[in-house]
């Protein structure tokens, strides 16, 4: 349970902590104007640490973390929308990689920015393994085709596998696996974010990816797999992403989507009121 305090000497009573707070844990008292953590704060808290970072005197600590260890956002390097649109719209999945495994500082980089992926009340439960080398790839890519041959549908792609044509893991020479203790409380979808994040930064380093969607089918049922991957029986594969190096300038244009189907339920804007206060 964290210690929230607010330095009442650094404080400047702007109150953005008591805004930004999920749990609205900060309460500002009479005339006072100096921000203080409610009596159960700590219990409550899920140190997401919003109201450290958002201090612009950095007074806040919960715990031991204090507004000294966030680092301040470089405005004039984030993004404009129309890069991220240019990211989003092509990043492909990629289905062919150079037998190369991934040099590990890159992929501790991509990994690294995961850890800011939203999860559910902020338990931050996705745990990673993470194979890196065609011989090793090989061996699980056998795992998967041995699995594939058990199931309804499955026996075509093991066949493949035994013919050399590798749908399963289409050759990359890396895959990142994210999985949680079973008890987790939203695994599935902690996971998705945490690859899908995984597979954007992959692509905003030109590195291939593509989500591995028979493996995660056969490693969620298959015990030699969890056993190859090191995992204990109240682990669970929920997601996992191929990586490799590829040439990936092939791709010149974007491929044509659909119009979404979206539907908006719309109120007036007279009706709109002032943002509420906590
Ligand atoms: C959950 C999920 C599982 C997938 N599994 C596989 C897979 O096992 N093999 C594969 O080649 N592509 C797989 N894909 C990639 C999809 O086929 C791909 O996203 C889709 O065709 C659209 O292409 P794009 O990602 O290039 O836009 C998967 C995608 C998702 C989201």
């Amino acid at each position: 349970m964290p210690r929230i305090e607010v330095d009442k000497y650094l404080c400047v009573g702007c109150e953005r902590c008591v805004l930004s707070c999920p749990n609205r844990l900060f309460h500002v008292e009479g005339a006072k104007n100096i921000p203080e953590p409610i009596p159960d704060a700590g219990e409550k808290c899920i140190s997401c640490y919003h109201c450290v970072a958002i201090c612009p005197v950095r007074g806040i600590s919960v715990g031991n973390v204090s507004g000294r260890q966030c680092e301040p956002i470089p405005t004039d390097a984030v993004p404009r929308f129309e890069h991220i649109a240019t990211l989003l719209r092509s990043r492909r999945s990629i289905r062919r990689f150079s037998a190369k495994p991934l040099d590990e500082r890159t992929l501790e980089q991509m990994l690294d920015v995961v850890r800011w992926a939203p999860t559910a009340r902020n338990l931050l439960p996705v745990k990673w393994v993470v194979v890196n080398g065609r011989d090793k790839m090989r061996e699980l890519g056998s795992l998967t085709a041995e699995w594939m041959r058990t199931v309804e549908g499955g026996l075509g792609l093991a066949q493949a596998w035994d013919d050399g044509v590798d749908h399963l893991l289409r050759g990359a020479p890396c895959l990142a696996v994210a999985y949680t203790e079973e008890d987790a409380l939203w695994p599935e979808v902690d996971c998705t974010i945490a690859v899908e994040t995984l597979d954007l930064s992959a692509a905003a380093m030109r590195i291939g990816a593509c989500w591995a969607g028979y493996f995660i089918q056969a490693a969620r049922h298959s015990q030699p797999i969890n056993r190859w991957l090191g995992l204990s029986e109240t682990q669970t594969v929920q997601a996992a992403l191929m990586l490799g190096y590829t040439d990936i300038e092939i791709y010149g244009h974007i491929p044509v989507r659909p119009e979404l189907d979206v539907r908006y339920i719309r109120g007036t804007a007279k009706n709109s009121q002032s943002e509420p206060r906590p």
